[in-house]
């Protein structure tokens, strides 16, 4: 252990005191004029652990070493270069969405910023907007709506369910709203909207817009944006495409494309304004300082992704999926979601009474080195399967990881039956991981 460090790498000094209380005794007067002490900081090294942990949470996940390369290199924003860089990421963006939209950009910031670029743009003061409900991120949609002062009515859904068509339907009948919100997979409890393509296609054919959010779940899953008749979807960097949080992707359909146009309210947001963006995007113009080195990123991330192509990583992330979740099973422990409805690509667990999930997260990182979440507010654990992390190497690791942390928090797990079914699914289904 570095000095400075807790076991489990993190830092254990008092970063410098606050900024805000300043010590007039502290400012030296250096060349006639008087500049404060600079602040004493540790470096990242004694910061971040030894050995870096395998980040096996919902996000975000290990990266390739091809991204992690393309991620250290700092090239021209704006030229040639870049325009070929621009070009090839839409071209494998329209791949990876399925889609053959003109209106497919990149987004600097967090999947959150792309779900704020999709609602900001579509959404005016007034807009009639139906956002389906079922968790933390599709309530942030339906909260974003509101900011912007769109006329939200929410469709909560109960606990642990996935958002039916013929009730969605019933709110959509009479054609009074104009954007509907919806994700396809809901992190926060590992429910998945498997209705999610009828879903749409009904509020199409009511004439409302419908915005998905498929950050967890694109390329881990099918995710048809023109079959579908999706108007907006969004993702981030750092889930199934396993690059870099803070890039983001999105794209709109040519309905949703016109309704941008036509918009009647001055945009509030500059950085998110799509047809700004549009400019940077499309036309090899500025918008502002792309986040070239994270664009690289995600450009090397998703040439993997069509390297593999999608069906492939779509057998890859269910097998990898169903040997953890049988993995999971057969140790005993329950899965939060049913059968039905649950998640591939973000695994949640209930944890057995009496044992703290927070507990068995720390045990796991100490002991382990392997990083998975907790939830919201909920007393489970979540593992994720979103592109590096659906390797039978990390799956073995991991699953071993969470039995011994239970059993060393006082929990009981069948360690041996455990690791076995995930042997047993893994071999029956031998080359895809
Ligand atoms: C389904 C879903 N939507 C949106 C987000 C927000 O992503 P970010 O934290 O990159 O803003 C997340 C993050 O976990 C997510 O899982």
């Amino acid at each position: 252990m570095k000095p400075g460090q807790t076991g489990d790498g993190r830092c254990s000094i008092p970063l410098s005191s606050s900024p805000h209380k300043r010590d007039p005794g502290s400012r030296r007067k250096i060349d006639g004029m008087k500049f404060p002490k600079p602040p004493g900081i540790v470096p990242l090294d004694n910061i971040l652990p030894d050995e870096p942990l395998l980040m096996m949470g919902a996000g975000p996940v290990p990266i390739p070493n091809k991204v992690a390369y393309a991620n250290s290199l700092v090239i021209n924003h704006l030229g040639d270069t870049m325009n070929k860089v621009v070009d090839q990421v839409k071209i494998m963006a329209r791949y990876v969405f399925q889609t053959s939209s003109g209106h497919v950009m990149g987004v600097s910031g967090p999947a959150s910023a792309a779900m704020e670029m999709a609602i900001c743009n579509l959404v005016e003061p007034g807009t009639r907007v139906l956002s389906i409900c079922g968790g933390l991120f599709s309530r942030r949609l339906a909260e974003m709506a509101v900011r912007v002062g769109g006329d939200v009515v929410r469709l909560e859904l109960p606990d642990q369910e996935p958002a039916r068509p013929e009730q969605v339907e019933a709110l959509l009948k009479d054609g009074r709203f104009q954007v509907m919100t919806i994700v396809q997979g809901e992190t926060s409890n590992t429910v998945w909207n498997r209705d999610l393509a009828e879903i749409c296609r009904i509020a199409k054919s009511y004439g409302c817009l419908n915005v998905v959010d498929a950050v967890c779940t694109l390329s881990t899953m099918p995710m048809e944006m023109e079959e579908w008749e999706v108007d907006a979807v969004i993702t981030g960097g750092q889930k199934g495409l396993s690059s870099i949080p803070g890039v983001s992707l999105i794209a709109f359909s040519d309905d949703a494309w016109e309704r941008i146009e036509k918009r009647n309210a001055p945009m509030a947001h500059w950085c998110l304004d799509a047809r700004l963006a549009d400019q940077f995007w499309n036309k090899q113009a500025y918008h502002y300082t792309a986040p070239v080195s994270g664009v690289l990123a995600l450009h090397e991330a998703l040439r993997l992704v069509c390297d593999e192509t999608l069906p492939a990583r779509f057998r890859r992330h269910a097998m990898c999926s169903a040997a953890l979740q049988g993995g999971v099973e057969a140790m005993g422990l329950e899965l939060l979601t049913p059968a039905y409805c649950r998640l591939n690509s973000v695994v949640g667990i209930t944890v057995p009474d009496g044992i703290s999930a927070e507990r068995v997260r720390h045990a796991m990182s100490e002991l382990y080195k392997v990083e998975i979440s907790g939830a919201f507010g909920l007393n489970i654990l979540r593992i994720g399967q979103m592109g590096e992390q659906s390797r039978t190497h990390n799956l073995f690791r991991t699953l071993h990881a969470l039995g011994s942390a239970i059993r060393a928090v006082g929990g009981k797990a069948d360690l041996p039956a455990g690791m076995a079914e995930l042997e047993r699914v893994l071999a029956s289904n031998a080359n895809v991981a």
